[in-house]
């Protein structure tokens, strides 16, 4: 067995071990590459994990397509969360439309408006949610458990790529022909919000185009606190 196929039965095997013991479980899809190996697997296994994106109203077009996409391609409904209308209005009349380019604490804001509030909203009455970042993403990463206790959102929260390499998510996306983020070919090698990523260059950190004019240390929108206690 090869080292993919061997870290392709472990995701699955830490999916279902997620669904004995902690249904309802929701997949929070961000449409990035790690997040379409893991529709992939959800979907050809039909299990029973309900699949979200919150969509920020910033999202470059390429997303948006792709989101669309996954909705003929897949058989799993991809349900899409949006900003509260009036905190969004709110925001933009107090600091303008890009306002989050104006200070770290602007910028925490408009994620928290546009990602966190809505992410509370998706997983409410969950056990459990699954991501998929990996553990060489960024700094603030690397302590991160496979399955742990998230004391923010009070549920379980799953990380079944945590570590997959880059080069192995890309192995799989192409072994098994499946759509993914055209700006991944770009040299845009993690998506957010337009304003608000930009391509890299090559040898450069993964995430140096998320919030390019901010330090390591800031770079998380809020839907990752490190509150999480390593328990299965
Ligand atoms: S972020 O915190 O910097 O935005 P990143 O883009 O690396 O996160 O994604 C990490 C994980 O957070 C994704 O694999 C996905 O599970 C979740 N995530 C991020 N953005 C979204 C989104 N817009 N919708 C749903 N899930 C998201
Ligand atoms: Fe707002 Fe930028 Fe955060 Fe998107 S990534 S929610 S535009 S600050």
């Amino acid at each position: 067995m090869t080292d993919l196929s061997q870290k392709i039965e472990q995701v699955v095997s830490v999916l279902k071990e997620t669904l004995r013991d902690f249904t309802p479980v929701a997949f929070a899809n961000s449409l990035g590459a790690e997040d379409m190996v893991l529709t992939d697997l959800i979907d050809k296994h039909r299990f029973d994990i309900e699949m979200f994106s919150l969509d920020t109203g910033r999202l470059p077009e390429e997303t948006y397509e792709l989101m669309h996409t996954v909705r003929s391609h897949y058989k799993t409904p991809l349900r899409i969360y949006f900003p509260n209308v009036k905190q969004v209005e709110e925001y933009v009349a107090a600091n303008g439309v890009n306002g989050f380019y104006d200070s770290v604490e602007l910028r925490k804001a408009c994620c928290h408006m546009r990602k966190v509030e809505p992410l509370r909203r998706a997983l409410y009455g969950k056990r459990a949610w699954i991501t998929g970042m990996r553990r060489e993403q960024a700094t603030t990463r690397g302590e991160l458990e496979v399955s742990g206790y998230d004391i923010s959102n009070r549920m379980q929260k799953v990380n079944p790529l945590l570590d997959w390499t880059n080069d192995e998510v890309w192995a799989y996306l192409k072994e098994n022909n499946v759509p993914y983020n055209k700006l991944h070919d770009r040299f845009y090698p993690s998506i957010g919000c337009a304003p608000c990523t930009r391509a890299v260059t090559p040898g450069e950190d993964i995430r140096s185009g998320r919030w390019w004019w901010e330090a390591p240390e800031s770079k998380e929108c809020g839907l990752h606190t490190n509150n999480v206690i390593p328990i299965k």
